[in-house]
């Protein structure tokens, strides 16, 4: 029999169960949680609440579609952290109980080293190439931005990541001064679609090393906008395309320009995307521009495997089985992790 690892994510507001076995992935179920979006962000009390109503049907749900029963799972790997403490309490009360119940290893995971191993998710049908050691990952989230060498399925280096917003934070505050609905990330991708990325031009942070900033764009592009609306009241409006890709663009720039440097100070030209925001088109798309140019090996994650799951929580879960890296109950949830 195989060995066969139910992941279980509920760090934010996205409540996941997954099924991985030998590596590939059985099944993977997420029930996104509606609440927040009249409230502009995630309400921690809420996320919790709707954790604690989503997880045993969508726990179900993951075992039916992987054609699998309870008494099959080899373990149960679950977010340890980061993210909101009461939603993480959920998932790890829930997989400390099914371990005890089932009598099964119990195996902690970290949800930023979980979207790297992401990249080894395949379907068994899937032939596509995962990328060879070592990789460079650049890890974009509405959390965490990091540039990361990535040496082993366990062994990470972090060279470099965001002195204050993280870029999906980026994304989604831009988002709120333009009015759009929380999470903005994606609305402002399919406005930036039909506009033109040269029309505006924002600040530019300057910070060395490998380390991101993405505060000062956010601010300078509120004092922007504020100011052309007075000039012209309905500016927002008439320029709302223009407006998303010039933002996209900046926003690329920056995370373009710095792992460009990364892979050429370290060497390494095996490039990895990693987080929510991968999904963006105008990154990929300039990730895929910018590569060619410097003769990169790309590893994109598909959009599914991309946003927070918990298919990449399992396979995260098998890597750390394979080495036998199980957890105590005792473990409790991280709100914050400072290393992969
Ligand atoms: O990795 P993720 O699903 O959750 C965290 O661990 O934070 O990332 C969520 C972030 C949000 O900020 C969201 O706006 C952003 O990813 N995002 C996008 C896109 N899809 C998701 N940002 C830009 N373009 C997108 N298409
Ligand atoms: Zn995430």
């Amino acid at each position: 029999m195989g060995t066969t690892i139910l992941g279980i994510e509920s760090s934010c507001d996205d409540t996941a169960a997954a099924v991985v076995e030998d590596g590939y992935i059985l099944s993977n179920v997420v029930a996104n949680q509606q609440v927040h979006k009249q409230y502009g962000g995630v309400v921690p009390e809420l996320a919790s609440r709707a954790h604690q109503q989503n997880i045993i049907p969508v726990v179900d749900m993951a075992m039916a579609d992987a054609g699998k029963k309870l008494s099959d799972l080899s373990a149960v790997a679950y977010t340890r952290g980061p993210g909101l403490i009461g939603a993480l309490l959920v998932g790890s009360s829930f997989s400390k109980g099914l371990s005890l119940a089932l009598n099964i290893p119990l195996i902690d995971v970290n949800h930023l080293q979980a979207h790297i191993l992401a990249l080894f998710l395949r379907r068994k049908e899937d032939q596509s190439p995962a990328p060879p050691f070592p990789f460079l990952c650049l890890l974009v989230s509405g959390g965490h931005t990091q540039l990361v060498v990535v040496k082993r399925h366990l062994e990470m280096e972090i060279i470099g990541q965001t002195i204050d917003d993280a870029a999906g934070e980026a994304f989604d505050k831009c988002a709120k001064v333009m009015d759009l609905p929380y999470p903005g990330g994606p609305l402002i991708d399919s406005y930036a679609r039909e506009g033109n990325p040269r029309a505006f031009a924002f600040a530019k942070p300057v910070v060395k090393g490998h380390d991101f900033s993405f505060s000062g764009l956010k601010t300078s592009f509120l004092y922007f906008l504020r100011d052309r609306i007075r000039q012209e009241p309905d500016f927002l409006e008439k320029n709302m395309k223009d407006l998303c890709a010039s933002l996209q663009q900046a926003i690329v720039d920056i995370l373009i320009s710095k792992l460009r440097r990364a892979s050429e100070e370290t060497g390494i030209a095996e490039i990895a995307l990693a987080g929510g925001v991968s999904a963006n088109s105008g990154l990929r798309e300039t990730l895929i521009t910018v590569g060619r140019k410097y003769h990169w090996n790309l590893y994109i994650p598909e959009i599914q495997y991309a946003t927070d799951n918990a298919a990449m929580i399992a396979i995260a879960g098998y890597h750390k089985y394979l080495q036998q890296q199980f957890s105590s109950h005792a473990i409790t949830p991280v709100a914050r992790f400072d290393e992969l």
